[in-house]
């Protein structure tokens, strides 16, 4: 045996494991891809990994009438690389005074599919967001009638409730509320960081769904810690205890159909996040795909990736299957550190690290 068939050679363990998996083209049903020059700089990432996302409305001016949603799609569209196929699906950022007829409107003209609920402050650019959920009563009562889900964005924006338990007082005072109060109303349940959060879903799964991001299952809250602050890990809502990423752990790898991926991909310039009040958001969108089969690996479900990345989400929404395949190998590659932007960088959630997985061109 010569050196280089040694330095080929399986790792020890894996020789018995499969080497390739091959899934339905994938899709991120919770995507930042932002705009201008920061778009043109990470999209290419999200179109090169899923064939459809689930494009997030909290731009400045955040994304309100079906008008603003149709240009920004025209926008996203031009700045996809020569050839993608990848197909933004839009959202309706919900205020206070968002008209049941203007939901309706851009929904039946095909140019949203779902609508975004950010607590006014919870996050990024939700200062814009809705003060008082109830009062909101005749949007959700048609979306209702007509099928379309609300997308939620579950942090109480109570002062005086802990960072830490900002999910878990949301479902109480606010979820629970919303999905008794509208019992026909479809609801994704965005970035579920908690135990208790993935019981309430299950306990409506049908009409109630949750997303789950590749880092909420990589990073625990002790992370955002290690050695000193980490503000590249620090994102809203911010990672829970250890026994809450091993419960979303189990929740995607359990196949499920209520549980489904979007990655919260969400860039911020080095500049910002590198800075005495740190913006939120982990950039994922280049690693997210090896980083989820990662963890499906080492979960031993390889065998339900396909259902969490592919087919739950579609069929929560009404969508069909993406035709296409993407097939994933045991192949380890170094992931790119960041990506240069006007002058800065955003940099890479687990870049610079050799992941075990690749994508096959
Ligand atoms: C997101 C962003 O930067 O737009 N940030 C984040 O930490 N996830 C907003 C959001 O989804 O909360
Ligand atoms: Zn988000």
């Amino acid at each position: 045996m010569s050196i280089s068939d040694l330095l080929e050679s399986t790792p020890a363990g894996d020789a018995d494991k499969p080497q390739s998996l091959t899934i339905r083209r994938p899709d991120d049903w919770h995507v930042h891809v932002r705009d201008g020059a920061m778009m043109k700089a990470v999209l290419p990432f999200t179109a090169a990994q899923f064939a459809r996302g689930i494009i997030m409305p909290n731009l400045t001016p955040p994304v309100t009438t079906a008008t603003a949603a149709s240009a920004y799609r025209d926008r996203i569209r031009a700045a996809l690389p020569a050839g993608s196929d990848f197909e933004p699906l839009m959202t309706c950022y919900l205020t206070d005074s968002t008209s049941p007829d203007e939901i309706e409107r851009g929904y039946r003209e095909g140019i949203w599919l779902a609508a975004k609920l950010y607590p006014a402050g919870a996050t990024t650019n939700a200062h814009h967001g809705v003060t008082n959920i109830p009062a909101l009563a005749p949007v959700f009562e048609r979306m209702e009638r007509i099928g379309m889900a609300v997308l939620v964005h579950g942090e109480s924006t109570d002062p005086a409730v802990d960072i830490f338990d900002r999910e878990a007082v949301f479902m109480e005072r606010s979820m629970l509320p919303l999905l008794n109060a509208h019992p026909g109303l479809k609801v994704v349940v965005e970035h579920a960081t908690t135990a208790e959060t993935l019981d309430l879903v299950r306990a409506h799964a049908g009409r109630a769904a949750c997303t789950i991001t590749a880092h909420h299952l990589v990073i625990n809250r002790t992370s955002i810690f290690q050695g000193g602050l980490r503000p590249h890990l620090y994102c809203l809502p911010v990672a829970k205890r250890e026994r809450h990423r091993l419960a979303l752990r189990k929740a995607a790898a359990s196949g499920e159909a209520c549980f489904m991926l979007g990655t919260d991909t969400a860039p911020h310039p080095r500049a910002a996040k590198q800075a005495e009040c740190c913006s939120a958001g982990i950039f994922s969108g280049a690693t997210a795909l090896q980083t989820y089969v990662q963890v499906f690996d080492e979960e031993g479900a390889l065998d339900r990736f396909e259902a969490f990345a592919s087919l739950n989400g579609a069929r929560f929404h009404g969508l069909e299957p993406n035709a296409g395949t993407v097939t994933l190998v045991r192949k380890p590659s170094q992931a790119m550190a960041a990506v240069a932007v006007e002058g800065d960088e955003v940099v890479v959630f687990e870049g610079g690290k050799t992941l075990p997985w690749s994508i096959a061109n």
